[in-house]
């Protein structure tokens, strides 16, 4: 008897099946995928049971006459690929005949179909891979799709499904991924009736797509990039280093329209905003890198995830250089003039101009004051912070009593902690640094904005800190820290007493023997402080072990987090890029005075104001 025999077609599908389904997710990516290669200008997806019980996908694409509607289920069947040499210019999204046989042999499958203007329409059912029923059905403009049961026939499989809504969210995610790709196509997508995803075409502005897919919030944030070189066109939008996610789920990149994760290209678009971003936040982009279809492998993954490109390093140059214009040019601070925002490229113009404004505001400070001036630092600070620019009573510094007559968001007397009109920092115009500590802006209507690093940090930190507690829910992941300290009697006992209020805060205290405390956790943003002066200041600032916790009682303590974190994030002066982000933080920020800490964070003098004192 001979050993080898011809598998049948039912078993190679299926063995196919393995390669191209994994999870309901990649159903729903074949299904829509082969929607748009048929021209459809609307795509629905409805799903049951996170997809695994249902799988609905219907467009009003070109459909397929009755030869057709059989001759899909056919492994290798395709009408996209015609000779060896298609393979290297692939210009749609299915090229292998392989999808559809693969998901009728794991699934009840059942498409209903029709040519246009036909006067009859198919309907094909196709159990587990079994024989095709093939029916006459109402006519109709394009396709439906039906897969049901998924892997009902393959239990090892199907055990490997997730639970909850683990496979909903990968479906979620599949939609998205072809949404942002195709703007011009319409997208709905609902699971057991509600909706997952609504989107109408949006050919003229694709930030509605992207806004849709990450957020509504994003489309004032994002700003087009564009890359045109030989060979390889890089287009699409970025957002603001002020718009980021703490993971990497807003990198969208797709080659030639096909939605591709790879490293390379990733380690580009983060490399470009390295000096942009805070440490642990990622940029939110969707780009569209074309190259022509013969400089590119798509054929290289079961999922066509990744590509191989002719000329990787050239692909890679325009993304840099597509990204790098953008952040330099930081759009996000003009304020509608074109090339208002300082160029990043130029430091020497920047310090020339500050340079310039310090002596001009010396001048002018020393003019009101009458001589020399005492230093800001001199002013005695307000709380547990550095030194700040306040508290500022009246006359405190000829500076602060210059713009005590022209009323500024800010200032100590008397709208101390007045909130700021929205937008004001991001429209402000950095210019450069003053004493080496002070950053100037030029502000609205050309007033000159001096601001305290150290006071806007604590502000935002603040603000951040506070709306974790009052949300409930405990800052997001804290950080392993680690560490045990001898304390002070006083101090350790007060931290032990106090553990349940400091976990609401984000930090993990134990007793660790006698007046030793192990500090286990800390919230985020104070992984590298000073570990013993913070704990020291949060055991002074704990409420009475009688206290109900809430925003009040812990409002102390949360300053004193601010304040160490403030201090830790200001500890080096800040670089351009941080201080933009900074700006953008302080936008967000909370300005209520319940959570003053007294410090002033910016200091507004009208130039008008400026120019009669320099006088
Ligand atoms: N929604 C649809 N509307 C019209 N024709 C379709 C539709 N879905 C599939 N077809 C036809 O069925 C054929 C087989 O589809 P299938 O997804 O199996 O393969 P493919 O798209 O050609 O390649 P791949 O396996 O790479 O997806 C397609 O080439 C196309 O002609
Ligand atoms: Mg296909």
């Amino acid at each position: 008897m001979s050993r080898i025999a011809r598998l049948s077609d039912v078993l190679i599908n299926k063995i196919a099946a393995g390669e191209v389904v994994e999870r309901p997710a990649s159903v729903v990516k074949e299904l829509v995928e082969n929607a748009i290669d048929a021209g459809a200008s609307t795509v629905r997806v409805e799903l049951d049971g996170g997809g695994v019980d249902r799988i609905i996908v219907s467009d009003d694409g070109h459909g397929m006459g009755r030869t057709d509607a059989v001759a899909c289920l056919e492994r290798h069947a395709t009408s996209k690929l015609r000779e060896l040499d298609d393979l290297f210019h692939i210009d749609s999204m299915g090229f292998r005949g392989e999808a559809i046989p693969a998901i009728a042999s794991v699934s009840r499958f059942t498409l209903h179909s029709a040519a246009a203007n036909s006067e009859v329409g198919t309907r094909v059912s196709v159990e587990g891979g079994g024989p095709p029923l093939v029916e006459d059905a109402p006519p109709r403009t394009g396709t439906v799709m039906t897969v049901e049961d998924l892997f009902f026939n393959v239990p090892a499989r199907r055990k490997f499904l997730r639970r909850g809504d683990t496979e909903l969210k990968h479906a979620e995610e599949a939609v998205v991924r072809l949404a942002l790709a195709y703007p011009e196509v319409g997208f709905f997508a609902s699971h057991e009736g509600g909706t997952l995803f609504s989107s109408a075409a949006c050919p003229d502005d694709p930030r509605e797509r992207i806004a849709a897919a990450l957020g509504s919030t994003a489309h004032p944030h994002l700003f087009p990039v564009e890359e045109r070189r030989l060979g390889v066109a890089v287009t699409g939008y970025a957002a603001s280093p002020e718009f980021t996610f703490n993971n990497a789920r807003g990198l969208y990149t797709f080659v030639n329209r096909r939605y591709i994760r790879d490293r390379g290209l990733i380690g580009t678009i983060q490399r470009a905003y390295q000096d942009f971003l805070a440490a642990g936040r990622q940029p939110v982009v969707v780009l569209h890198i074309d190259v022509d279809p013969r400089a590119v492998d798509v054929n290289v993954h079961p999922q066509k995830q990744e590509v191989r490109f002719a000329d990787a390093r050239g692909v890679q140059e325009a993304l840099t250089a597509a990204l790098s214009r953008m952040l330099r040019a930081a759009p996000w601070l003009g304020s509608g003039v074109e090339g208002a925002a300082p160029q990043a490229g130029q430091p020497m113009d920047a310090a020339h101009y500050a340079h310039a404004v310090e002596r001009f505001l010396t001048r002018a400070q020393e003019a009101a004051w009458g001589g020399p001036l005492p230093t800001a630092m001199d002013a005695p600070g307000p709380g547990p912070g550095a030194p700040s620019l306040g508290p500022l009573g009246p006359g405190a510094l000829p500076f602060a009593a210059a713009v005590g007559q022209a009323p500024a968001f800010g200032q100590a007397q008397p709208q101390l902690n007045e909130a700021p009109p929205p937008g004001y920092f991001g429209a402000l115009r950095p210019l450069g640094m003053l004493g080496g500590r002070f950053h100037v802006c030029e502000g609205p209507g050309g007033t000159l904005v001096v601001m305290d690093p150290h006071a806007a940090l604590e502000r935002a930190r603040l603000t951040g800190y506070l709306r974790a507690l009052e949300s409930g829910k405990p800052p997001p992941a804290p950080t392993l820290f680690g560490t045990t300290l001898e304390l002070p009697v006083a101090a350790a006992k007060a931290l032990v007493e106090g553990r349940e209020a400091l976990s609401r805060l984000g930090f993990d205290v134990e007793p660790f023997g006698g007046t030793t405390v192990a500090l286990k956790t800390v919230p985020p943003g104070l992984e590298g402080a000073d570990a013993r002066s913070l704990l020291e200041a949060l055991a002074r600032a704990l409420p009475p072990k009688s206290a109900t916790l809430d925003t009040v009682s812990l409002a102390e303590a949360v300053r004193v987090m601010a304040c160490h974190a403030a201090k830790q994030a200001g500890a080096v002066p800040l670089s351009d890029a941080q201080f933009r982000a900074l700006l953008g933080e302080l936008d967000r920020a909370d300005f209520h005075p319940t959570c003053s800490h007294g410090t002033v964070v910016v200091l507004e003098m009208p130039l008008l104001e400026l120019e009669r004192r320099a006088r």
